[in-house]
């Protein structure tokens, strides 16, 4: 069996032929926006009885998708075609940019105006909702309390979405109350009151409040930190198919509702590998600061595969060059500690770590460059939110992506459920045995 995928001829049907026990299959390329091309194989089975097997999907596209474009080897992303980079320059809000994963464009002043005031609108907790925060354990992590909670909006208002305007509604339902959600499991964990949002300040803003605000002293953000948090949630809206955003997908094929594919969303974005790296990285580089460890000497660890140890927030599956939003971010870091006139000791040891990193042959033979999560948390660290509400803010911040996806699932009028085969590897015919036998 051998798969010969010649040149295409100009002008032929654009096909790559498989051929098993000397049988020839013509199996038709797929063709996107940017010029990539995928084999379609899912007439595979039918004709030849054959499945592929691509463990961890990195050769497989799961999906047709017009949300974000991602060229790992330029180092591009795009959502719904403007560059991260443009989005960054121009200073669009998170809100905006929300709307431009979930709908597609840029909102007019009027499309702004109308979400603006369902996310001030809807921005509180139902009461029952408030009660599951005295049940959790003051230790518990707050990415499985906001897992909890956004499934529990489920029990309260499955949202029925038959219509554009019923889909709005609970986009900015799920979008304005993560937020709520998320201050809410940071304050129980502090044991402070929780802090009602309010109708004057912005997205961002209203998080701050809620989550930095006491009863008797209000929390006012500098706009600095204010426009860092923005960029942060931007820089996060949507990726592709990563791991949680392909959950929330596959969710979403069995029609299951949007807060619960969301929360499911939620659940594998906390893995250490994903969503949980921005915590993890600040963790490795707190580690060399309080050990004076030396960048090179953890470099030689992460070298030495016995080790074990992974340069955290370093690597990606998609980029084998430098991931766009760390570039942006580290700007932003060293803007927002100038800002503040704060002079955090992690950041020269990031830099430091970079810079040896990106000069040793095990790093640039991989294609291993920062990503994401290497300086998002130096700038959540200057912002003020704590270690373990690191990955809350990339789930605040990926909600667009996750809504949007879900809407794509739901708009596609051939969409199946997701249901992958398997290479079976188990044994082939066991007799039952009695207990007294075994
Ligand atoms: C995010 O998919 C997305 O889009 C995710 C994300 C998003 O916005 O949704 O971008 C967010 O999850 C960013 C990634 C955050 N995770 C980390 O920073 C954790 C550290 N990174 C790695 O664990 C790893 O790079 C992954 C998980 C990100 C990617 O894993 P892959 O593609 O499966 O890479 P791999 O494990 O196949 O590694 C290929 C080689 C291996 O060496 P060899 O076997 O070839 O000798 O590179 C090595 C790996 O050991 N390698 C690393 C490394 N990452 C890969 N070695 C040391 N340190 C690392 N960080």
């Amino acid at each position: 069996m051998g798969t010969q995928t010649p040149e295409t001829p100009a002008g032929s049907a654009q096909t790559a032929t498989l051929v098993v026990d000397g049988v020839s299959h013509e199996l038709p390329l797929v063709t996107g926006t940017m010029g990539e091309q995928a084999i379609d194989i899912s007439r595979l089975r039918a004709t030849t009885g054959l499945v592929t097997l691509d463990e961890a999907f990195g050769n497989t596209a799961s999906c047709r998708s017009a949300i974000t474009y991602i060229d790992g080897e330029q180092g591009i992303l795009r959502y719904r075609g403007i560059p991260i980079e443009e989005l960054a320059r121009n200073g669009s809000s998170f809100v905006e940019t929300a709307w431009l994963v979930i709908f597609g464009q840029l909102p007019t002043q009027a499309e702004r105006d109308r979400f603006s005031e369902l996310l001030t609108e809807s921005s509180a907790l139902h009461n029952d909702m408030g009660k599951h925060f005295d049940a959790f354990p003051e230790s518990g992590h707050p990415m499985a309390i906001m897992n909890a909670m956004i499934n529990a909006m489920s029990t309260h208002t499955r949202p029925r979405i038959n219509d554009e305007e019923s889909f709005l509604v609970a986009a900015a339902h799920l979008l304005s109350k993560v937020r709520t959600i998320a201050a809410a499991s940071y304050k129980s964990h502090k044991g402070e009151p929780i802090i009602y949002p309010r109708r004057d300040l912005k997205y961002v803003e209203n998080l701050l409040h809620m989550m930095f605000s006491l009863p008797y002293d209000d929390y006012e953000p500098v706009p600095e930190v204010a426009r860092a948090l923005n960029l942060f949630f931007t820089l996060h809206a949507d990726h592709e198919q990563n791991c949680s955003t392909s959950t929330v997908r596959m969710v979403a094929s069995s029609d299951a509702n949007l807060y619960t594919a969301c929360s499911a969303g939620v659940a594998a974005l906390w893995g250490p590998l994903h969503g949980g790296a921005n915590m993890a990285t600040v963790q490795m580089l707190q580690r060399l600061h309080d050990e004076g460890t030396s960048a090179a000497d953890l470099v030689a660890q992460v070298k030495d595969r016995s080790s074990g140890v992974r340069l955290m927030g370093f690597g990606h599956r998609v980029y084998r060059n430098r991931d766009p939003r760390s570039v942006i971010l580290k700007e932003a870091v060293d803007d927002l500690l100038c800002a503040l006139d704060i002079d955090d000791p992690l950041l020269e040891i990031a830099l430091e770590l970079e810079d040896v990193a990106l000069h040793d042959d095990y790093f640039v033979e991989r294609k291993l460059y920062p990503n994401v999560d290497f300086y998002s948390g130096i700038l959540l660290r200057a912002i003020g939110i704590p270690l373990n509400m690191f990955t809350v803010m990339f789930a605040i911040g990926r909600m667009p992506g996750w809504i949007a996806n879900w809407r794509e699932v739901n708009m596609d009028p051939s969409g199946r459920i997701q249901r992958p085969r398997q290479v079976y590897t188990g044994p082939e015919l066991v007799e039952w045995v009695p207990r007294e036998l075994r």
